[in-house]
């Protein structure tokens, strides 16, 4: 990929879709997209009020004439422009992500979507197809799998460092849902939330399960097969599902247990991966993003350290401070960004495209199934097939 940016010749222009002032994921776009050069935030729709949302492209800086009003708005104006945008980025309540994305790809543009991808596994597979039709780039926003040591932890599990799998344990514990919300005075965010039409089938899901999941499947480098799974409220008297405990079965059979809730009193944003080998394990955690931990049986453990001169040059470019500086989520994320970038550029250029990590609608697609099995499972108590793709 070297010089892509430079033989482009420009940044590649975004547009934001959700992500006003007070929403902190917002800001981890803007700042991601940005962070390394390959992307500008040109413009953008940040409420679903018109008036509000010109006020708050002012309010962050955007220019007014790009500050639009509604998503139909922006992609019909920015159509006009000499200097359109590439591509939306969606950070939006989540019924609202498959109609914007399937917008967007029949405007022709790329998609930075944040998850859940869709209400359910249908429109997650409409949008798959819509993308390949269009050769669009397609990109959901699991950033804890772009962190170097995840993608380093990914290459051990592929290289056979631990051998063959016999154990995956994710979970994802969370306090935001500890206290009874639906007593409290409600804001915008609390409300969608709570309305499991808007927040999707599953709340847990939506908001961390879907992460766990694809950090699980990513490193495993495998999909979930099949899943039994606990599904409810530990908060008393709740009616959206705040907690998802299951036993699933890798592609290849691999055993895992999976936990998430966002009702754990106490509880610090914590996602946790342990994979066990036939020959040892790997653990990551997000509280020390930039050290995987090595135990192979028999031997003394290994901490890798994000910067660690013996590994691969293409792990060591996903970070950008020298070893020992803190990195955190926002580089995670621009690592996505960047990825996106580069892909697009190489198309637009005619080189080969590397075989990028970052995570795609098909990942999209199959958490949407997992969280539809996991539903099935809780209806029949039984263990339940995770639906495929229709597409290879
Ligand atoms: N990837 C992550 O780690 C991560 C973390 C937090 C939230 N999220 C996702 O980000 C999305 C937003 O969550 P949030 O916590 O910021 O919610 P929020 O309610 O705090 O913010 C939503 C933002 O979208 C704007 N908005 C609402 N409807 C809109 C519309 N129709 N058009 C344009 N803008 C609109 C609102 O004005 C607000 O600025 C959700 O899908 C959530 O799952 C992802």
């Amino acid at each position: 990929m070297a010089g892509v940016k430079e033989r482009f010749g420009r940044p590649l222009r975004l547009g934001l879709v959700g992500g006003g002032p007070t929403s902190w994921i917002g800001g981890m776009h803007r700042g991601a997209a940005e962070f390394d050069g390959w992307w500008r935030c040109t413009a953008g729709v940040f409420s679903g009020d018109p008036a509000r949302s010109r006020a708050a492209g002012a309010q962050l800086g955007f220019d007014a004439a790009r500050s639009y009003g509604t998503v139909e708005e922006m992609l019909a104006q920015e159509a006009k422009r000499s200097d359109p945008i590439d591509a939306i980025a969606i950070m939006t309540p989540n019924d609202t992500h498959y109609l914007y994305a399937r917008a967007a790809l029949d405007a022709g543009l790329d998609v930075v979507c944040d998850k859940p991808v869709t209400h359910d596994f249908a429109q997650a597979c409409d949008l798959v197809a819509r993308t390949r039709r269009g050769a669009r780039v397609f990109a959901v926003a699991h950033g804890y799998s772009a962190y170097p040591m995840v993608r380093h932890a990914h290459d051990l599990v592929r290289n056979g460092a631990i051998g063959a799998l016999r154990l995956v344990q994710v979970e994802y514990i969370q306090s935001g849902m500890a206290a009874r919300l639906e007593d409290g005075p409600q804001n915008n965010r609390i409300r969608w939330l709570l309305d499991a039409e808007r927040s999707g089938q599953a709340l847990v899901m939506s908001a961390i399960g879907c992460h766990a999941q694809h950090l699980a499947s990513f490193v495993s480098g495998q999909r979930i097969a099949r899943v039994t799974a606990d599904v409810g409220a530990l908060v008393p008297g709740r009616t959206v599902i705040d907690y998802v405990s299951a036993l699933v079965a890798l592609d290849d059979g691999t055993r895992g247990t999976f936990t998430v809730t966002q009702a754990a009193a106490g509880g610090e944003n914590d996602i946790r991966l342990r994979i066990y080998g036939a020959k040892g394990m790997i653990e990551w955690w997000h509280r020390e993003p930039s050290y995987l931990r090595l135990a192979l049986q028999g031997e003394a453990t290994q901490v890798i350290t994000r910067g660690d001169p013996f590994l691969p040059a293409a792990t060591l470019a996903l970070g950008r401070t020298p070893r020992g500086h803190p990195e955190g989520l926002r580089e995670a994320f621009a690592n996505i960004y960047a990825e996106v970038a580069q892909e697009r550029m190489a198309r637009a250029l005619g080189d080969a495209v590397p075989d990028f990590a970052y995570p795609r609608i098909e990942d999209g697609a199959h958490t949407m199934a997992f969280i539809e099995a996991c539903l099935r499972s809780r209806a029949s108590g039984r263990w339940e097939d995770v639906a495929r793709l229709p597409l290879p």
